[in-house]
């Protein structure tokens, strides 16, 4: 059994006529202990699906109109408000964006991280193990730092304080959603390596979004491109990064100028975002795809198997092209 199973999963805004499918029949699957990448320019669905998954989007105005969310096997979107509170923290944790907006400034991070285990091991909500988390997550001096608030810490370490408490409830998943996003470069680095240590020694498995393409093919066993609501390429991250299938992701790798250097917002690729409402006819990618093709404009590809392990919804997709900025490129 995977740890996490969503099945086409459906996701609106809203209601009636009017109403906006931000998610339309995404498919995922994450073994324990791995690790998946979420891409896709702003807009595409990326945080409502991450933030799903422990049905952290409120609704109304949200309203799931069909799918399921299976962690360890059970339904999230069918749990009581109980058992969803026992899974956020307890299964699953979050760690977002801005760390300087999530951790209250008026309290010494030490108690921060306290709460945390309070509310998730009261057993273990002690100096010592705070001290565990922050030294675990590679902050110096934790002995002293713990007494700190947060304004005395740069934002690089603020997210190590975030992901410390994240890591306080021993979750198996952790969603990080664009985390290294408001980060200068090379912290940004420190804190993906730190994530890919973390994984391998606490054996838990991660969700990662990024609008940065350097940074999948650090850390990501698998990757998922998102375009318009919908998974458009789905597979191992070494093979999609070296030998992208579908257009988008193509045009993705093509508009990243260099990898693992600035954060990009991935706005490079001709024409506009298409908003949930009004996505276009046939293959959603139509209007900005560089080979469509005349039937492309009405009939609607599902998303296919292409190769072993890769699925792909773009009939005409050929692996032409080989992305010459790929890391795993010979
Ligand atoms: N509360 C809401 N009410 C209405 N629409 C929403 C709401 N939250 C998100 N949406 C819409 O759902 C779509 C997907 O949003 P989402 O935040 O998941 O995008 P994203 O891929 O994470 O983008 P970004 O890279 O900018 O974070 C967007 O068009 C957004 O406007
Ligand atoms: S189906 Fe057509 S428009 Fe869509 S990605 Fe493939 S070639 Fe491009
Ligand atoms: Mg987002």
């Amino acid at each position: 059994m995977a740890l996490l199973e969503i099945k086409n999963l459906q996701l609106e805004f809203g209601s009636g006529p009017g109403a906006a499918r931000a998610v339309d029949g995404l498919s995922l699957r994450l073994e324990a202990g791995k690790t998946l990448c979420l891409v896709g320019e702003s807009g595409s669905g990326k945080s409502v699906t991450a933030l799903s998954i422990a049905k952290l989007v409120a609704c109304p105005p949200a309203r799931y109109v069909g799918g399921e969310i299976l962690l360890e096997g059970r339904d999230v979107l069918k749990m009581s408000a109980r058992e969803l509170r026992a899974i956020r923290g307890g299964v699953v944790s979050y760690v977002f964006q801005e760390p300087g907006a999530s951790l209250n400034p008026v309290f010494r991070i030490g108690a921060q991280i306290k709460e945390s285990l309070k509310l998730h091991r009261p057993d273990a909500a002690t100096d010592a193990e705070v001290i565990r988390l922050l030294k675990l997550v590679g902050i110096p001096a934790p002995e002293s730092r713990l007494r700190n608030y947060p304004h005395e810490m740069s934002g690089g370490m603020q997210q190590r304080v975030m992901i410390a408490m994240a890591l306080a409830s021993q979750p198996k998943l952790l969603v990080a959603d664009e985390p290294t996003t408001a980060l200068d470069v090379t912290i940004q680095a420190q804190i993906i390596e730190l994530l890919g240590d973390l994984r391998r020694q606490l054996g838990m498995a991660v969700l990662l979004i990024t609008h940065n393409l350097g940074i999948v093919g650090d850390l990501a066993d698998d990757v998922a491109v998102m375009y318009a609501g919908q998974i458009v390429e789905h597979g191992p991250a070494r093979e999609v990064l070296n030998r992208p299938l579908h257009p988008y992701t193509q045009a993705l790798i093509q508009s990243v100028p260099e990898l693992s250097t600035e954060v990009q917002r991935l706005t490079a690729i001709p024409g506009t975002v298409p908003l949930p409402g009004a996505f276009p006819s046939g293959c959603r990618f139509h209007p900005r795809c560089p080979k469509a093709q005349p039937a492309c404009a009405t009939q609607a590809p599902e998303l296919l198997a292409a190769e072993v392990g890769r699925n792909v919804r773009c009939p005409y997709s050929k692996s032409e092209i080989r992305n010459p900025k790929s890391e795993f490129a010979s």
